[in-house]
């Protein structure tokens, strides 16, 4: 019997590859960059499955140029803002995610991120690189207390919960907001306005969706602290990039950390790379090698169950199940 056609937009871990390639026909693409969407086009006519990343736009025409065949699209994410789902589910084809084997990981970037624009780490970094730390200064790089200080979560799902178990290590004080926060011990659930008022910190871990595109705007910063510190690893278009510059550039917050940017990689000449007061990093929140290798794992266990005509062991639009 044939093997089923699968198409991989770039090498992912062995852990999960070596899976595929005991029961597929696989087209890798093994570039460094991405394939480009002629590309993309191009290599998914016939497949069975698509093993897809975050940087592949997966949207209707991919799918309807993939044809008839299409069972499966395995995201190697968590999230899956990059697929059409709709069209997917239009067409019983199963999407699945990587969720819960990033948790953790991104959690402590975020933390990391947040400690980090708090405390001016990198700013101090460059400081010393470009020989200005001539003495030790009573005011040299102040920065922001976190222990005791009030963290906002936005989105408390996996992630936004175990950023807030760290919160608690540091004696802080924790707001959350998201439509389907459930209390935790030690946390409180506010409105997004209360959230923006009292927060000395603001961590955002919700999904992409329409109705999280720009949640952070002009207003949202004119709500915040003069010392309110913006994380986000969760994705850029969430907030508002323009808005973001403004409130950094006239202090009207202290600091940011962003590990994702609207759009990914940042240009550099982005006025954003100009402030000394924002930390950017190239979306690694999840980029632990035990994280990466679980992530390719799972996507690999996704796109096989779909192929074989079973449910996913993590599947985005269950719906198509009916
Ligand atoms: C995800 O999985 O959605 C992250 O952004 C990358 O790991």
């Amino acid at each position: 019997m044939s093997k089923p056609k699968v198409f991989i937009t770039r090498r992912i871990p062995d852990a999960g590859l070596n899976l595929v390639y005991a029961e597929c026909e696989v087209d890798l693409w093994d570039k460094d960059l991405p394939p480009t969407k002629t590309e993309l086009l191009q290599h998914v006519p016939g497949v069975d499955g698509i093993l897809s990343l975050l940087s592949d736009s997966i949207d209707a025409e991919v799918i309807r140029t993939a044809g008839e065949n299409l069972r499966v699209i395995s995201n190697y994410a968590v999230g899956y803002n990059n697929i059409d789902t709709h069209t997917a589910s239009q067409h019983k084809i199963a999407v699945g995610n990587t969720p819960g084997v990033l948790t953790e990981a991104t959690a402590d970037f975020a933390f990391a991120l947040m400690m980090s624009a708090g405390r001016r780490v990198v700013e101090a970094e460059k400081y010393v690189q470009a020989g200005k730390w001539k003495t030790w200064g009573p005011s040299t790089l102040l920065g922001v207390d976190i222990a005791g200080a009030t963290l906002g979560i936005i989105g408390f799902g996996r992630i936004g919960k175990a950023m807030a178990r760290r919160a608690t290590g540091f004696g802080m004080r924790i707001l959350v907001y998201g439509p389907t926060a459930q209390p935790m011990a030690g946390v409180i659930k506010v409105d997004l306005n209360t959230l923006y008022r009292e927060s000395d910190f603001i961590s955002i871990h919700t999904p992409l969706t329409p109705e999280t595109r720009h949640l952070i705007d002009a207003e949202a910063f004119a709500k915040m602290k003069t010392n309110a510190v913006l994380v986000n690893t969760a994705r850029g278009e969430i907030v508002d990039q323009n808005a973001l510059y403004e409130a950094l550039k006239h202090h009207k917050i202290f600091a940011a950390g962003i590990d994702v940017s609207d759009p990914e990689p940042l240009p550099l000449d982005s006025p954003l790379l100009t402030l000394d007061n924002l930390i950017v990093c190239p979306h690694i929140a999840s980029a632990s090698t035990t994280s990466r290798d679980n992530m390719a794992i799972i996507a690999a266990g996704n796109l096989l169950a779909g192929l074989r005509g079973e449910r996913l062991p993590y599947v985005v639009n269950p719906e198509i199940y009916g």
